[in-house]
């Protein structure tokens, strides 16, 4: 298996998208802000869009990443969690500011390979990234998969659930502590998401009959429909955590 910039594999983008689309609920893909800032994150942070191939070529998984600045506080993060992230990114990358600190923003693997350890060697591959460009620090606004199945309970409640060997009870926040990560804290309006009640409808195969909130399937939080302005609203809190730049998995 080897690590490469996908960037450097023009050949892998169609092959990559197709490979990897299956693992996300649909709406987790239209947001507006990662849809302002595609063009410019694939400008500027080539370096940090990897992949991960098989040795027949064929993609395993994908791993995606921002540079911007960071003071080290939980306070100093960016202010709306992934779409915040996104957006500093390429504002301070265009105002021409040193960036310090690398915030993981995406990773799959293809559903037929998890549970393999794949995601631990994206994440690896984008830490020794930052090391190699003297980035000092390392933050993902992590998107604990379980939390779906509990989109009523707040994530200040949630990211305390730990099991008793002290790991956390999500399997994705797991294998963030295997390579050393720490949780910070809550990173609300992470992932917000607007469309039309019909989108809506589209985007999650479910019927809102009435204005309310409702569970849609993968989502961490609940839906907010408002029918007089036909309109649906979906606030999705991710978990701010830290990476060792360096570190041997636990
Ligand atoms: C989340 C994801 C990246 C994890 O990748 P991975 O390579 O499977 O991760 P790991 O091999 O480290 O497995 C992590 C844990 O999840 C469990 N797991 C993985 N796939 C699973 C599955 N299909 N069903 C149940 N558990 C699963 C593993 O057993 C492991 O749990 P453990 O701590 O008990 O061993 C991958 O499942 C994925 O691409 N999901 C869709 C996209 C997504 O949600 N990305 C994360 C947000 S950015």
């Amino acid at each position: 298996m080897e690590i490469v910039s996908n960037g450097s594999r023009p050949d892998l983008q169609g092959p990559a998208q197709a490979a990897l689309r299956d693992g996300w609920p649909p709406f987790v893909l239209r947001g507006q802000v990662p849809r302002d800032c595609r063009a410019a994150v694939a400008e500027y942070f080539p370096r940090y869009d990897v992949l991960l191939l098989d040795d027949d070529d064929s993609v395993l998984a994908r791993a995606t990443a921002v540079a911007l600045r960071w003071d080290g506080s939980v306070p100093g993060l960016p202010d709306g969690g992934y779409d915040g992230a996104l957006a500093a990114a390429v504002r301070e990358h265009e105002a021409g500011l040193a960036p310090d600190t690398l915030c993981v923003v995406a990773a799959t693997v293809r559903t037929d390979r998890t549970g393999g350890g794949l995601a631990g060697r994206v994440l690896t591959g984008l830490r020794e990234r930052a090391a190699e460009d003297g980035l000092s620090r390392v933050i993902v606004p992590v998107r604990p998969t379980s939390k779906a199945t509990y989109p009523r309970t707040s994530m200040e409640d949630f990211q305390r659930w730990a099991r008793e060997d002290g790991l956390h009870l999500d399997p994705w926040i797991r294998t963030h502590q295997r390579l050393g990560a720490t949780i910070l804290a809550p990173a609300p309006r992470s992932m917000v998401v607007t469309g039309t009640v019909a989108e809506w409808e589209r985007w999650t195969s479910t019927a809102f009959p009435r204005s309310g909130r409702y569970v849609v399937a993968g989502g961490l939080d609940l839906l907010r429909i408002d029918r007089e302005r036909d309109q649906g609203v979906y606030e999705e809190t991710n978990l701010w955590m830290r990476h060792p730049v360096r570190a041997t998995p636990a």
